[in-house]
């Protein structure tokens, strides 16, 4: 759930799948309205089902042998890339999330004293790394991106189970279970900076699952549960934007309490309800660059879902699969050299069992930058620069946003700021132009760094793009906040 592409491994599926695209001639510009191309990875042999579970240069998930004995695996494109990951030994394994090349889950062994260990893998199964904490009773593993990885332990079957987070070995673990917690926590995703996932709040008599969010610690705990809801769950994170679902109380008395797909950016308040018009209940699994998977239940069945934001830019992905299957769920999304690329799994009706399916189509076309700040902490100043120019600096936005206020936005010194942050965009209200902590979620950073930005053109319109150092700056500024000043003046002074 990672944007970064990085492998040791050639891009087997660029060659595989990707290829086949291009010969196909289809369009170069992609966007959530795409046509995308859905191929299944059920590998050759004896598996009697298939699934994926994260989205990457490799696609890591389980496969299914004889009668529910499941075994971790990866694949790299194709059917017949697929790694079987299964330890020697192990009764049972399962790869549950990933990013960067990494595998995550788990794997049990009724030899150990301690059956089920949460595992990492990177694309073989003599990679395995035993991330179980020692001393403590049970371990998995969900998800991994930038050299993180996040899940749950249990210290004993007498106590309840905490959110934990390691980077590479055992020994790295760091607990995540919030300070004012009272009962279990999990983090179920990180894009290597945040973490997301749930605990038992305990808050006055309610004992809900409250979806959470964390950077790093367990101090920096924040609950994201929506007033309006009963249960919820953060399942991913990229670059501020969080994705899970909601609980929702039923609309009549005794009717169903339907979950709902849910997106936030990075607080309770910000919470937005994406189920679409029509279906009785959804989930989303996975977020990448602004763009959100998962799938909803219609009257048809349980439908492949994407969408962009809001409820109503939802796009039915299962239009897209072949029509032997009868229903399909998107687990994550990532991109891969120009490819967005998403997983997941459906119920082949000819085959009568479930295959692990991707759907691919042409990227927006945004640059990968480098993950780390360019500056950790940004001046507004130097983005000020970047609109009307500096000393030996040029002026990019100008012309067209001031004195012109091309689509009403103006970036003269004195109005720049306020035209910006926490503004609703003025072609789409839906989106805002800078959202505080979510470039993701930004149209400003979007407009810079996509071909495609799903607003109007890629800025500065008809131009050469900003260099990715600008790019940086920018998407830097608002992941610190997009505050106007960073260094505080005491009596005037720095
Ligand atoms: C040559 C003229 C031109 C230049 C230069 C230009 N823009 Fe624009 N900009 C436009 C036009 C026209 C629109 C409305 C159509 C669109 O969004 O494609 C726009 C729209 C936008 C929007 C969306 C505003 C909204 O509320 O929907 C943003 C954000 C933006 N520009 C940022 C920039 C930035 C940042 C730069 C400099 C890096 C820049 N623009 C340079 C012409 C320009």
């Amino acid at each position: 759930m990672s944007p970064k592409g990085k492998s040791a491994k050639p891009y087997s599926i660029r060659s595989a799948v990707f290829a086949t695209i291009s010969v196909l001639g289809m369009v170069a510009h992609a966007n959530a309205q795409s046509t995308w191309t859905v191929t299944t990875l059920h590998p050759p042999g004896a598996a009697t089902a298939s699934r994926l579970e994260s989205a990457g240069p490799l696609q890591g998930g389980y496969i299914t042998l004889g009668v529910g004995v499941q075994n971790a695996a990866v694949w790299d494109g194709t059917p017949s890339s697929m790694v079987n990951l299964h330890p020697p030994g192990s009764t049972r394994s399962l790869v549950q999330g990933g990013g960067d090349g990494q595998q995550v889950g788990r794997a049990s062994f009724t030899s150990l004293t301690v059956p089920t260990r949460a595992m990492l893998w990177t694309g073989s199964a003599s990679s395995m790394v035993d991330l179980h904490p020692e001393g403590w009773a049970f371990s998995e593993a969900f998800d991994a991106a930038g050299g993180q990885q996040v899940g749950v332990a249990q210290f004993s079957a007498a106590f309840v189970s905490s959110a934990v987070m390691w980077t590479g070995s055992a020994e790295s673990f760091v607990r995540l279970d919030p300070p004012n917690g009272t009962g279990a926590s999990q983090a179920l995703g990180t894009d290597g900076v945040q973490q997301v996932g749930t605990w038992v709040g305990g808050f006055g008599g309610s004992s809900a699952l409250r979806a959470s969010l964390w950077s790093g610690t367990a101090a920096s705990h924040v609950d994201l549960h929506p007033p309006s809801g009963l249960l919820s769950r953060a399942t991913a994170v990229s670059r501020g934007q969080q994705v899970g679902w909601v609980q929702l109380p039923a609309s009549e008395p005794g009717g169903d309490r339907p979950e709902v797909a849910s997106l936030w950016t990075g607080s309770a308040a910000s919470w937005v309800n994406l189920n679409p018009a029509g279906a009785s209940s959804s989930r989303a699994n996975g977020v990448f660059n602004g763009l959100q998977v998962g799938s909803a239940q219609t009257a048809m069945g349980e439908r492949a879902s994407l969408w962009r934001g809001t409820a109503a830019s939802w796009v039915n992905l299962h239009t897209f699969v072949p029509s032997e299957f009868s229903s399909s769920t998107a687990t994550d999304i990532s991109t891969v050299n120009g490819f967005l690329i998403i997983s997941g799994y459906g119920f082949n009706t000819a085959n009568n069992r479930t295959e692990a399916l991707i759907w691919t189509a042409p990227d927006p076309g945004c640059d990968t930058l480098d993950p780390a700040p360019l500056d950790a902490s940004v001046e507004y100043e130097s983005i000020q620069a970047i609109f009307t120019g500096g000393p030996g600096q040029p002026a990019r936005c100008t012309t067209c946003h001031s004195p012109n206020v091309s689509a009403g936005l103006s970036f003269a010194p004195e109005n720049s700021f306020a035209a910006l942050v926490n503004v609703d965009s003025s072609q789409d209200p839906t989106i805002k132009r800078v959202v505080p902590f979510s470039s993701g979620a930004s149209l400003l950073f979007r407009k810079v760094n996509c071909n495609a930005p799903g607003v109007g053109s890629r800025m500065p319109l008809g131009r050469a793009a900003l260099s990715l150092d600008e790019q940086r700056l920018i998407r830097d500024w608002i992941d610190q906040g997009a505050v106007q000043r960073q260094r505080v003046l005491v009596n005037g002074f720095e």
